[in-house]
């Protein structure tokens, strides 16, 4: 698909639903993440085939601690093996990896295999993929806020300066899968001129068709931003 102006640069998307995918199918929780991983493989080779600039992904919120361990572990397991399985070809494929969150609750392993992955792929520029871990966007803007204090002035600007996306272009597109209409503190600042898609599709069984749909659906709306 032609890059357009209608083009969005940056989506982001709640990955939602690997639970239930699970459950329809009579199978384990984690057999629903281990689905929502092919998805984002797939997922993140399309944005890159998509023109995308970047592609922002809620892996793991600061809320997901909340879940049994053995589940927050199955994701950790899920993380590095991912990373350890795709960082070639991502790299091959020019994609920059980057994290939103605060990586300091991370077991030193999965944070030396993260931070390992971000600096191969950092001169890489042609997809940026955002991966939100340990994120919750009330305490990003209270980050920023704070920094932007210390500097001497809460501005709008300078908050966005010190939010954890200062370095990618504005969120365009925020979508959401398994039906649930809600942001669950992902990208509130971020979002405040997105244009928001709710899909019924589980998380697991979105596929580069329905990504390249959202876009086609982004490019019919008409964004104005607060002017006429
Ligand atoms: C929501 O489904 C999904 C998550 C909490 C985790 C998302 C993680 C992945 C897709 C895999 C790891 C990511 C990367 C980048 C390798 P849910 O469990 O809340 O589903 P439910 O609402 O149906 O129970």
């Amino acid at each position: 698909m032609p890059l357009t102006s209608a083009s969005p640069r940056h989506v982001a998307i709640i990955m939602d639903g690997n639970g239930r995918w699970a459950k329809k199918r009579m199978l384990p929780r984690v057999a629903g993440h281990r689905a929502g991983v092919e998805a984002v493989r797939k997922i993140v080779r399309a944005a890159g085939d998509l023109g995308l600039e970047c592609l922002t992904l809620y892996a793991f919120s600061s809320e997901n601690w909340r879940r049994p361990e053995e589940e927050v572990s199955d994701l950790m397991g899920l993380m590095r093996r991912f990373i350890a399985s795709d960082l070639d070809e991502f790299a091959k494929a020019g994609v920059r990896l980057k994290v939103i969150g605060d990586l300091s609750r991370f077991a030193p392993e999965i944070r030396g295999d993260i931070e390992g992955a971000i600096a191969r792929t950092a001169t890489n520029s042609r997809t940026t993929l955002a991966v939100a871990l340990n994120y919750g966007a009330q305490d990003e803007i209270v980050r920023a806020a704070r920094a932007a204090a210390a500097e001497g002035a809460i501005t709008t600007e300078n908050i966005e300066r010190h939010l954890d996306t200062a370095d990618m272009p504005p969120l365009d597109l925020l979508i959401r899968t398994s039906g649930e209409v809600r942001l669950s503190n992902f990208l509130l600042w971020q979002a405040a001129y997105a244009e928001l898609l709710f899909v019924d599709t589980l998380w697991p069984d979105f596929t580069p068709e329905h990504l390249a749909d959202a876009l086609r659906q982004f490019g019919k709306r008409e964004r104005r931003f607060g002017g006429l």
